[in-house]
């Protein structure tokens, strides 16, 4: 009979006999609950033999970079290295509005930084006569359909985990601990291996980060507004106990002025938009009914908090038609 603990055992000797004694892993993780539980699994089979790579690609949430660090390296002992790179991704995302663009530029910029670090680690590795031989994927069952039958859109919104590069230069081969469970299952899997619940029932959140929650050319100033209004609508809906009813939300900044009145001046500030949808599979979505005193306070904090800010809404659209991301 099946159980969470046999599929671990199981799961973690053929780990260990694919990659052998000496042989080591690297892959990337992003503080999401699969590359997370792939993650954790590798360093029950094989240690500090697998290296994790986070990737700081400068428009991550408020202060995750750091949450990650703690959650991966420091709570569940995973051998993670933080590569800040978020310079060069933004510098190379200077002037670009057009959302496909903004897609490519960070897909191609991350592999371009997971690749070269991956090769210091593989020459560090060389030192001690070992060799990266595999490139760990989190890679769930409906992924691997999906991949099979259907060469829809998704190949686009998937374009950035491409790291087809990387298997073909380095001569790396897929490892995917994952690839006959479904999300509960991951999650339950998860929880047997000791992962926290923020952790486990985090919503998704697309690669390309706030790049595509900042409508527009994204720049410092507007990475920090959408930053700080998205951490404030985040913390208040989980202060609701909303979260987990809730699929994904998250603050939006919309490119556009509007004139607002403090005091006795006028202001001309920008627009936060607030997305909330239920869904199971994330290919149809209803916009979530808040109760209104929820969004009260929340647009209350974020206009009063959020420096540049003075005017919230909330996005009433389903999808389709609309998507769930604005970009
Ligand atoms: P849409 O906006 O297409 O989003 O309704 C459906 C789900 O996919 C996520 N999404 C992405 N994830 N790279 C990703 O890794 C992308 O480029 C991307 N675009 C959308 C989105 O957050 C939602 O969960």
């Amino acid at each position: 009979n099946w159980t969470m603990e046999s599929f671990i055992d199981k799961e973690i000797n053929r780990i260990r006999q694919i990659v052998g004694p000496n042989g080591q892993v690297v892959g990337a993780v992003s503080g999401g609950v699969d590359s997370s539980v792939a993650a954790k699994l590798m360093k029950e089979a094989i240690g500090d033999r697998f290296h994790a790579i986070l990737v700081d690609n400068g428009v991550m949430r408020l202060d995750e970079c750091q949450k990650v660090k703690k959650s991966l390296k420091d709570h569940l002992g995973i051998n993670l290295k933080v590569v800040d790179a978020s310079k060069m991704f933004l510098d190379r995302l200077k002037g670009v509005t057009d959302p496909e663009k903004k897609r490519k530029i960070i897909g191609n910029t991350f592999i371009e930084v997971f690749e070269s670090e991956a090769l210091l680690i593989d020459n560090e590795a060389k030192e001690s006569h070992g060799k990266i031989e595999y490139l760990l994927q989190g890679t769930l069952y409906p992924d691997v359909i999906e991949s099979i039958s259907f060469k829809g859109p998704s190949a686009t919104i998937k374009s950035h985990h491409n790291v087809g590069g990387l298997l073909e230069d380095m001569k790396l081969k897929l490892i995917e601990p994952l690839r006959e469970l479904f999300k509960d299952e991951v999650r339950e899997l998860g929880k047997v291996l000791g992962m926290n619940e923020e952790l486990i029932w985090r919503h998704p959140f697309p690669g390309p980060g706030i790049a595509i929650r900042i409508l527009g050319e994204v720049t410092p100033s507007q990475v920090k507004i959408v930053q700080a209004a998205d951490n404030i609508y985040i913390e208040e809906i989980k202060k609701a106990g909303l979260y987990r009813k809730i699929s994904q939300a998250y603050a939006a900044l919309l490119p556009v002025k509007a004139v607002g009145v403090m005091g006795d001046k006028r202001t001309y500030e920008q627009v936060i938009t607030l997305r909330a949808v239920e869904t199971t599979d994330f290919m149809t979505a209803d916009w979530f009914h808040f109760p209104y005193d929820v969004l009260k306070t929340i647009s209350n904090r974020i206009i009063n908090e959020v420096k540049g800010v003075n005017r919230v809404v909330y996005d009433i659209s389903s999808k389709p038609p609309a998507t769930i991301e604005w970009e």
